[in-house]
Formats: structure tokens, sequence, C-alpha cells
């Protein structure tokens, strides 16, 4: 597998002022660009992998209202015509009749094999639609114009697609790789500040699973990132984009490494279903509060360093995150149907919880062994 090149400006003549990150998955290989204004620019991106001058977008009723003028402005550009699909913003839409709904609907526009579908819109979107395109006539093409800072870091990359299922989240999916990633960093500018601090958890998240100088940038230009600084963000989405685009390549389907990629997340799905997938809880925010736990429970273990850990901690609390389950608001969920909800996990093998642990800053492992009494008593006597 080659290794994930990285470039600015290696889009050829286009624009030019997007960064470009190229996933390396044999004939399954895609770019994701990354740069202020590729909305406007998407007619003449997508031309080259168009059969016909047609596309589907599907978006939710949040988004359609601040991006989709310019989506469509940009398709005609190069005189690409698009119907829309727009469903209701928020975590309830990635179920079964919203996917039959659009699935029904793009067979009813006619869609055909050769055909490509925009998912314009956050990890709901993208999740969602990247399914249907799996499933529609056994496989169509799509593409994903993510327009969080989680979607642009890390759902839109990697071809995980899926929907929830009353017995859990993601339970129902596919692998099922995009043609081609437009992460416009203009489009962070109408997110609100809760959901952009969200999507900066799952980047301090790359950054301390393999680059302890990617977190010394984090702590430094952190501040500036989540302010508004253009440069800054694309240069943290990049190089999250990078290091997942590296993972996946070596483990598309999570056999082994793309496993990393959930540090801080056992914790955080733990909180999120004891906060009943609430908006009390954003999912960046459980993985925030999940990345302070994985330190501190790594340093308890003597796995890591107790400075590391404060670090970590300080610095998410500094950016605005939580880092504790007592930072939610409302009743703290216990210590005790936290336990259970790691033991109902889909990563638990054999009875034994499997986590992703840190030697340090940039330094993740899977460990398989974790003693149940261990994490019984971290998680009684951690935050308070
Ligand atoms: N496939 C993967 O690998 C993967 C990885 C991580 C998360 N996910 C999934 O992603 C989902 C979460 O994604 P999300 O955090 O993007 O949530 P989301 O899609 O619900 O978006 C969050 C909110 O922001 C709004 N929004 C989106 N873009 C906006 C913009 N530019 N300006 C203003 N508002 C905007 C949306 O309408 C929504 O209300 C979860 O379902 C999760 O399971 C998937
Ligand atoms: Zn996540």
């Amino acid at each position: 597998v080659n290794k994930p090149s990285l470039g600015k400006g290696a889009d050829g003549n286009i624009g030019g002022k997007a960064s470009l990150v190229a996933v390396a998955l044999g004939a399954r290989s895609y770019n994701i660009l990354v740069g202020p204004g590729l909305l406007l620019e998407c007619g003449a991106r997508l031309e080259p992998l168009l059969h016909r001058k047609q596309v589907v977008i599907i978006t939710d009723d949040n988004v359609a209202q601040l991006h989709l003028r310019t989506l469509i402005d940009g398709l005609n550009t190069q005189g690409i015509d698009s119907e829309t699909i727009t469903l209701e913003a928020g975590e309830q839409t990635k179920n079964f009749s919203a996917l039959e709904k659009v699935v029904d609907k793009l067979l009813s526009l006619k869609v055909e094999r050769n055909d490509l579908i925009i998912a314009l819109g956050g990890g709901v979107i993208g999740d969602l639609t990247g399914f249907a395109a799996a499933i529609l006539r056994r496989g169509i093409d799509f593409i994903q114009i993510p327009t969080t800072l989680l979607a642009q870091v890390d759902s839109s990359v990697g071809g995980k697609t899926g929907i929830n299922s009353r017995h859990g989240k993601n339970l129902v999916g596919a692998f099922h790789q995009p043609r081609l990633v437009l992460a416009d960093t203009l489009t962070l500018e109408t997110l609100p500040s809760r959901e952009l601090l969200a999507g900066y958890a799952e980047i301090v998240k790359y950054a301390l699973i393999r680059d302890a100088k990617f977190f010394t940038w984090l702590e430094e230009h952190g501040k500036a990132l989540v302010a508004g600084d253009e440069r800054a963000r694309r240069h943290a989405i990049v190089t999250s984009c990078m290091y997942k685009a590296e993972i996946v390549a070596a483990d598309e389907t999570e056999q082994g490494e793309r496993a990393l990629l959930n540090l801080g997340h056992t914790f955080g799905h733990a909180l999120e279903a004891a906060t009943d997938y609430s908006a009390r809880l954003l999912h960046g925010e459980g993985v925030a509060i999940g990345l302070a736990m994985a330190f501190a429970f790594s340093a308890e273990l003597g796995l890591c360093s107790a400075d590391d850990a404060r670090r970590v901690k300080t610095h998410l609390a500094r950016a605005g995150l939580p880092t504790r389950p007592q930072d939610i608001k409302g009743a703290t969920p216990d210590a005790a149907e936290l336990a259970m909800h790691i033991r109902q996990d889909k990563k638990v093998v054999d009875g034994r919880a499997r986590f992703v642990l840190v030697r340090g800053i940039g330094k993740a492992f899977i460990k398989d062994d974790v003693p149940e009494s261990a994490l019984v008593d971290f998680l009684s006597r951690y935050g308070s």
C-alpha cells in the first residue's frame, strides 16, 4: 500500500488554494481536498467523475439553509444539474425510515448505476448517504462534502457508513469509500461553537494517538483554531485526515490498527449511552471526557506518566471541552452504569474490555486484557 501523500496545491491548476490528502486504497483510492471556497469550485472538481451532468444532493434542513445555494451555484458553473433531498437535522435521522425515504427518492429520480450522489452536511448526512450509496443498485458512487469539523476530520474519511438501530448506534452499515471528499473550511464559519469544539476533540485524539509534536502544536495554536483562524484550521484538518488516511490504508476494515482511532471512545460511548444520546452530551464531548479518562486510567495502571495525563486534561479544559463525567449538565452518570455500558460495548471480547490505552502523548496502543476490577475501581474515583 502506498503511503498517503500530502501536498499543498498538488491538486493541479484548478483554484490551487486547496490542500490535498490522498487515501491510498488501490482501486478505491480517492483524494481529500481541504480549503476555503471548495463548494463554489465543486463543479470543476466533480466533472471528471461524472458520466452525465446530473447529481443528487442529500443534506439536512440546517445545512440546506446555509450552504446548499453555494453548492448548486458551484455545480451550475459546469452545467451540472442537481436535485436535492433534504432531511431533518439531527442524529434521529440516521434510521431505517430516513434510509428508506432516501433510497426510494433516489430510485424515483431514476438514479442509475453510474450516477453519483453528494452528501452535504455533518456525519449524520455523510453516514446515511454513504450507506444509501452502498446499497442502491448494489453500490453507486458518492462524494462527501462535510460541513462540520467532526465530519471534516473524521466521519467523511475512511468509508464507514451506516445508520442506528433500536439496539444501538451504527449497528447497521457497510464499508463504502467515497470517490472524493471536499472539505470547505468556509462552511465551518456557520457552525455553532459547541459543534466546532466537539470536532476539535477528534483532532486532539489524532495527536494523542500518534503525534506528540502535533499535540504541542495544538497547545500553541488550538485557541486560534477554535477562534476561526483559517490556516490553523486547515493545518489541523489536513494533519488529521492524513493520519486517518494512513491508518485506514493500513487496515481498511478494522482488523487491527484501525481500532486505535477509538482512543477515548470506549469511555465516550459509555457516557453517551448513559445520557441517552441526548443533547446533554455531543459525541465529541464524550470523546473529550473519554480522552482525559483514557490518559488518567493509563497513568493509574502505570503505563503513562501522571504529567502527560494532566497535560491532556488541561488542554481539553482550556479549549472549553468537558473532561469529567461531572462536567455533563444534569445528573452525573454513575460508575456502575458506565461499567455496564463498557461491558456491553461491541469492543468487549470474551468478557474482557478491549481498551485503547497510552504509554504517553502520541503513543496509543491496544490492550486486550484490562482487568474488570481495575476499571470499576478507576471509574468510581475518577473526577471526584
Ligand atoms: N463514519 C464514521 O467513520 C464516523 C466517525 C465519527 C462519527 N460518525 C457519525 O457522525 C455523526 C456525528 O456527526 P456530526 O457531529 O457532524 O453531527 P451532525 O451531522 O448531526 O451535525 C451536527 C449539527 O450541525 C449542523 N450543521 C452541519 N453543518 C453545519 C454548518 N456548516 N453550519 C451550521 N450548522 C451545521 C447539523 O444540521 C446538525 O444540527 C454521528 O452519527 C456519528 O456516529 C461517523
Ligand atoms: Zn468519534
